[in-house]
């Protein structure tokens, strides 16, 4: 690239480029485009000003993707705490969240064959932002999905429950989409957040699962399908013995009354705020 090219595409020609008024001559044009003032000049600036608007309008819409999953986290940790108090034990045992990359989203949409555009991304990818909630026990999923869903500000779209009905190949998880209102400075905007709430058990079999899919064909090899099968049987079976061990320890302890709940918050007063 020699010396001019390289100056004509600064981002201060970018920005030329998105302000009307600017003055070409600051920006080492070559002569002959400044004065050139034709309709393929003027065509070639309003698009450069759409990529620009695209562009920002995508970070934007990924911003808020960004804090859709803050208010769920926050709200799972919310119930987390709240239980921890009252039942003495955590039925969230972490959270994991992430944002979907732009590959990935584009990937997605062409495979429905769907158009790349900001309006797509939000009406047809609902898993750009992604929560994983690993619970302890197979109940504690469906006390944190109820209590999540039935917050007045959240929307239920769907719900996939691949623990009552598990996916041939084995795959447990409970899944949910949900909208959720995020407040901006000058707007309210309610964004989609895929919610996948899964036992320790289920989660590992669902990573070593995925790990080994890109590793091998797995539905070519039936061999291997059928192992990882029977592996997410024994898992199953192990989530429902554990929760048995746990229910049988809670038959013999009742629930702490009110006053033993009131000293349990006296005794955290001291410790510090995490
Ligand atoms: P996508 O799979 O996201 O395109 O959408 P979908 O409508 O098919 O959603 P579904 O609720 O069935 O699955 C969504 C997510 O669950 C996937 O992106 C995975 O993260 C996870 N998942 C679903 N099936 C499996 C599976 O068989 N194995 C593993 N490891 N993960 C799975
Ligand atoms: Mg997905």
């Amino acid at each position: 690239m020699n010396k001019k090219e390289e100056t004509f595409y600064t981002s201060e020609y970018i920005g030329s480029l998105l302000s009307e008024t600017s003055d070409s001559q600051n920006y080492g044009l070559p002569h002959e485009l400044i004065t050139l003032s034709n309709p393929i000049v003027e065509t070639v600036r309003s698009q450069a000003r759409e990529i620009m608007r695209s562009l920002i309008g995508y970070k934007e819409l990924m911003m808020m993707y960004k804090c859709a999953i803050k208010e769920v986290r926050t709200k799972l940790e919310i119930l987390d705490t709240e239980f921890e108090i009252r039942h003495k034990r955590n039925p969230i045992n972490f959270i994991v969240s992430r944002l979907k990359t732009t590959s990935s989203i584009i990937e997605k949409l062409r495979k429905k064959n769907i158009p790349f555009s900001i309006r797509n991304i939000e009406e047809y990818v609902n898993d750009v932002a992604g929560v994983r909630v690993i619970c302890s026990y197979v109940d504690d999923i469906y006390m944190i999905a109820d209590a999540l869903i039935q917050q007045d500000d959240i929307k239920l779209i769907r719900k996939k429950d691949y623990i009552a009905q598990p996916k041939p190949n084995g795959y447990r998880s409970l899944h949910l989409i949900v909208s959720v209102p995020v407040f901006f400075a000058e707007q309210k905007k309610h964004m989609k957040v895929e919610v996948q709430i899964r036992t320790i058990a289920m989660d590992s079999w669902a990573s070593l699962e995925h790990q080994l899919r890109y590793k091998q064909r797995v539905a070519e090899r039936p061999e291997i399908a059928e192992q990882l099968k029977e592996c997410a049987d024994i898992l199953s079976e192990v989530d429902s013995r554990m929760l048995g061990i746990r229910m049988k320890i809670e038959e013999n302890s009742s629930d702490p009354t009110e006053e033993e709940i009131l000293l349990e918050k006296l005794s955290r007063i001291d410790r510090p705020i995490e």
